[in-house]
């Protein structure tokens, strides 16, 4: 482990979350704009993405594009985004019906090269941390090839402790560093005992609440960036490994 990373091809950090719309996206871009605000470069990272648009250049995904609209230094499509498939459903079943094999070595590579480019790549997940990849492998499988630190995105609703709680555990099984969460307030009313439920997490996921955000009826990354403001990141982002010791 190094104290802080502050040279290009450091490594990266891979955002999940509770569930599949809680804010992995924005929270992502949220990081990489307050890590560029502390003169870190970064790029985005969407390894697999399922529910895409058919253009001239390809099939495009809106998160992968605002990611790599986000980064510090241009990036190819194909590299932030290597496997994207059209339909907006579970992903070993896209790919099942586009006869695509989820490659896990190609992966890497295109994760090598955008973590030498930068100083942290910030990789976000498909859905939730368990999510099938193919009929044998998982994103977790995925993270844990990359040996990627974690921040859990937590949308703040009824049923989010249980999910929160069993994703920590999950990532812990794993031993991979969990990086931080988030919280997020997705709806415009408060959750009941939004607070309370904040509070129970603090109490029980081992790694602390990076960022508690605030919903907005115009997301934007001003806003997801605030969240971050007055945080050391680059004390949270302690764990990030050199590159050489997180790609195996
Ligand atoms: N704090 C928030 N306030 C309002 N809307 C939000 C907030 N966070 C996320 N959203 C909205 O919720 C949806 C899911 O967010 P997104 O970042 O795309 O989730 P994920 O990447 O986990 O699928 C998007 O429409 C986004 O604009
Ligand atoms: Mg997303």
């Amino acid at each position: 482990m190094t104290d802080h990373v502050s040279t290009p091809g450091s490594g990266g950090v891979f955002v999940t979350g509770t569930d599949t719309g809680v804010g992995k996206t924005w929270v992502s871009l949220g990081l990489m704009a307050a890590l560029q605000a502390q003169s870190w470069s970064v790029v985005g990272m969407k390894p697999v993405s399922a529910g895409c648009e058919r253009t001239p250049e390809g099939l495009r995904n809106e998160d992968a594009l605002l990611l790599q609209r986000q980064a510090s230094v241009a990036q190819p499509y194909e590299r932030v985004n290597p496997v994207a498939l059209e339909p907006p459903v579970a992903p070993h079943i896209a790919a099942a019906e586009a006869g695509v094999r989820i490659d896990f070595a190609r992966i890497e590579r295109a994760f090598k090269k955008l973590a030498a480019s930068a100083d942290v790549c910030v990789v976000e997940g498909a859905g939730g941390w368990l999510v099938p990849l193919n009929s044998r492998n998982s994103i977790a499988d995925l993270v844990e090839r990359l040996a990627l630190p974690v921040v859990l995105v937590v949308a703040i609703r009824l049923g989010c402790l249980n999910h929160a709680l069993l994703t920590v555990e999950s990532i812990e099984r794993r031993e991979l560093p969990l990086v931080g969460w988030v919280a997020n307030q997705l709806t415009p009313a408060a959750a009941p005992r939004a607070d309370e439920n904040i509070e129970a997490l603090n109490a029980r996921i081992p790694a602390p609440r990076m960022a508690t955000v605030g919903y907005t009826p115009t997301p934007t990354v001003a806003h997801f960036e605030r969240a971050f403001s007055g945080q050391d990141i680059h004390r949270h982002l302690k764990w990030i490994t050199p590159l050489e010791r997180s790609v195996r």
